[in-house]
């Protein structure tokens, strides 16, 4: 093998793509024709429905209501729990942006609380301190597919009479303790966008094991109807939130694929893991033996620069790219507290209940720190959900690209 790096004018590690994205077969197609030739292309067909029952059931949930995507999944998630203006939501800043923007959007304010860096999810030990009598709900992420502590977010949550609505878009078939995530607080949420395990392009759905809130949910995704009602009987005020059925076409068939697919990943990541921990300077996440289903979504790796020569992460992760490591990306580059379109709004929620938050100098709100979180987007890679469906072999191509660049610059 050329020692001369990839960036540098050497023969990369490998040329071949990892598994192609997104996966479908036939199955997705006759699922597709069969909406085609029914007629009933959104409500009136069967394929939602279905989809519901099973995603739900899959997820131990009783009830489901499909939405187009996450973010609606989580705004309507949180109306639903009656999170509105003047409410504090405690959530992590290592995220994607949806999670703080779906409470900013029904005119809550997101509280960060930093990350643990064993999980990259919510400190549950730091939740308390961030609890005001404006706290309503906690929204904890199951980051990458690995489900946050749930036992201490629903201890914390039902000492302070808080609701809890579970960021599960990147976790499907996730489980906490034997329990599949999503309906162990009040609602969880899930998406089917284009990069996730399970995806129609878009999609969303908000799972419950409370009737009373699915229903909610159901009358609000749906302009306010209720269930039995005339077809103009409207009894509160919803949006249009409903998923096509192409969508559940071909999420149906995503669904066959999802325990197969799901022992693959779990394969490659405790491999890939275990031939990780012996190089210095690059370390995956810890096990948890709590964790009885991880969806593997992503695979995230710490970054320690002492271990490459000093060079920065942003050079390791184009070195990885240029051996032909090409779903490796730095992740999520900014903690959401730093974000200014959120520090901005905070401060436009916050003023229309006639609070002012301290400023910072840039004279936007100075929100609590939080330096894990901060420390993560600078010095973490991602593998993105397509690699862990690749062979054992690719995964080795990993270690060896990893191990060239250690070589070259160590
Ligand atoms: C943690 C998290 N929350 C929310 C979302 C929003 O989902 P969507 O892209 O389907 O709106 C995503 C996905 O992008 C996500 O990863």
């Amino acid at each position: 093998m050329s020692t001369q790096l990839a960036i540098e004018g050497g023969t990369a590690v490998r040329t071949e793509p990892f598994p192609a994205w997104p996966v479908y077969d036939e199955r997705e197609e006759r699922n597709l024709l069969e909406v085609l030739h029914s007629g009933r292309w959104g409500i009136g067909g069967t394929k939602v429905a279905e989809f519901v029952q099973r995603f739900a059931a899959y997820q131990d949930a009783r009830f489901g209501v499909c939405v187009p995507n996450g973010t609606l999944a989580l705004q309507m998630a949180l109306h639903a729990l009656g999170i509105g203006p003047g409410d504090e939501v405690i959530t992590t800043p290592y995220t994607f942006i949806a999670t703080a923007s779906a409470a900013l959007q029904q005119g809550a304010v997101p509280v960060f609380v930093d990350i643990d860096l064993n999980s990259y999810n919510l400190d549950p030990t730091q939740i308390e301190a961030a609890i005001t009598p404006a706290t309503k709900a906690i929204v904890p992420v199951h980051l990458a597919g690995r489900p946050a502590d749930m036992d201490a977010i629903m201890e914390v949550a039902r000492r302070h009479d808080l609701r809890v609505l579970e960021d599960a878009c990147q976790a499907w078939g996730a489980a906490w303790r034997g329990r599949r995530v999503g309906a162990i607080g009040d609602l969880g949420c899930f998406s089917f966008q284009s990069s996730k395990n399970v995806s129609a392009g878009e999609g969303g759905i908000v799972i419950t094991n409370d009737e009373a809130l699915a229903e909610l949910c159901w009358s609000l995704h749906n302009v306010g109807r209720v269930r039995d009602g005339a077809w103009y009987q409207h009894e509160i005020i919803g949006g249009n939130l409903r998923m096509t059925e192409w969508q559940a076409a071909v999420l149906l068939a995503q669904l066959e694929r999802l325990t197969e697919h799901a022992a693959r990943r779990e394969a490659n990541a405790r491999y890939l893991a275990e031939a990780l921990s012996e190089v210095p300077g690059v370390t995956p996440l810890p096990w948890d033996d709590r964790i009885t289903g991880h969806a593997h979504h992503l695979f995230i790796c710490r970054y320690d620069p002492a271990a490459f020569g000093g060079r920065s992460r942003a050079d390791f992760v184009a070195a990885l790219v240029a051996e032909g490591i090409t779903t490796a990306s730095v992740g999520y580059a900014t903690p959401l507290h730093r974000n200014n379109a959120i520090r901005r709004s905070v401060a436009a929620n916050l003023a229309r209940v006639g609070r002012k938050p301290p400023l910072a100098a840039d004279g936007l709100p100075a929100l609590p720190a939080c330096p894990r979180a901060e420390w993560a987007t600078q010095h973490t890679f991602w593998l993105a959900q397509n690699t862990l469906l690749g062979t054992q072999a690719d995964m080795d191509s990993i270690v060896a690209a990893i191990c060239k660049i250690r070589r070259a610059w160590g």
